[in-house]
């Protein structure tokens, strides 16, 4: 048996070569990294009272016009175990990556801010914030809102108010997508971490990556279908991967190649 909270197999040297070698590091994150912060991913079974909801058909805008006061009730719920999690260790150790990247660009399809608690400077949310709602009519950001509805009320035009984050079927913020999509392009080294690369266009980021010479390493315990184009599938949770990662690449950093 292997020790709680450690790696059952040591980071390959030709990651950690061309990590020390990299100048620009690109990491896309999902759902999975803060899976370990008691964050529930989207394709893992709810708990409880959310049992019965399949989420990915929650966060629709058919769901919000069949249901607002439902779609809004489980984003509420969903907010507040975001509220009482914590960054984990996965989230920390791409923080300090930072010190061997300051460039490093942190993509994430989470709506959660745990990277921005743990730190992380520029962060690219491609799919929206769960701390910003928005009018379902006009889109424009609203906050001083009564909560006295569910959904409550635009103060300005009476529509529903909604989470400020992308549905499916929704077109990214584009300006977003964009810097993501050229951060892919111009990486060195691009690492896909906790997510079931199943949700496009975020899921061609790394591909994107690949195409232009990038080194592509995915950070995941289970198998996606990005894993066998992944030059590297390290099979773990982000939580262990992800900071025995970082103490490679200190260690390489202090032994000077001969
Ligand atoms: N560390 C790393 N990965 C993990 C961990 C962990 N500790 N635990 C679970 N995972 C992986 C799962 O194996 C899965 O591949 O995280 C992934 C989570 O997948 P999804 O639930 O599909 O989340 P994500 O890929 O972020 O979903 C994309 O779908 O519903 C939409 O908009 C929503 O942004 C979301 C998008």
């Amino acid at each position: 048996m292997m020790p709680a909270g450690q790696l059952p197999f040591s980071i390959p040297e030709a990651i950690v070569g061309r990590l020390s070698a990299a100048r620009h590091l690109t990491a896309l994150t999902g759902a999975g990294i803060s899976a370990e912060s008691g964050v529930p991913t989207f394709r893992q079974a709810q708990d409880g009272l959310w049992s019965r909801y399949d989420p990915t058909e929650l966060a629709s805008p058919q769901a919000f016009e069949r249901n607002p006061t439902l779609v809004w009730q489980w984003y509420a719920w969903r907010r507040g175990i975001v509220d009482r999690a914590a960054p984990n260790a996965g989230h920390l150790a791409l923080v300090a990556l930072e010190q061997f990247f300051p460039n490093l660009v942190l993509i994430t399809q989470n709506v959660d801010s745990l990277h921005q608690r743990a730190g992380s400077r520029a962060v690219i949310e491609l799919h929206g914030s769960l701390y910003r709602t928005r009018c379902s009519r006009e889109g424009k950001i609203i906050s001083g809102y009564s909560e006295s509805a569910t959904p409550p009320i635009c103060p300005e035009c009476g529509a529903f108010l909604r989470p400020d984050v992308v549905w499916f079927g929704e077109p990214l913020p584009a300006e977003a997508f964009e810097r993501a999509a050229q951060a892919s392009e111009n990486s060195d080294v691009f690492l896909s971490i906790g997510t079931s690369s199943l949700v496009f266009p975020a899921a061609s980021l790394p591909l994107i990556a690949r195409q232009n010479g990038a080194l592509l390493v995915e950070i995941n315990p289970e198998p996606t279908p990005l894993s066998d184009q992944a030059d590297y599938a390290l099979v773990g949770p982000a939580g262990l991967v992800l900071p025995a990662l970082l103490d490679a690449l200190r260690a390489a950093r202090q032994t000077p190649r001969s």
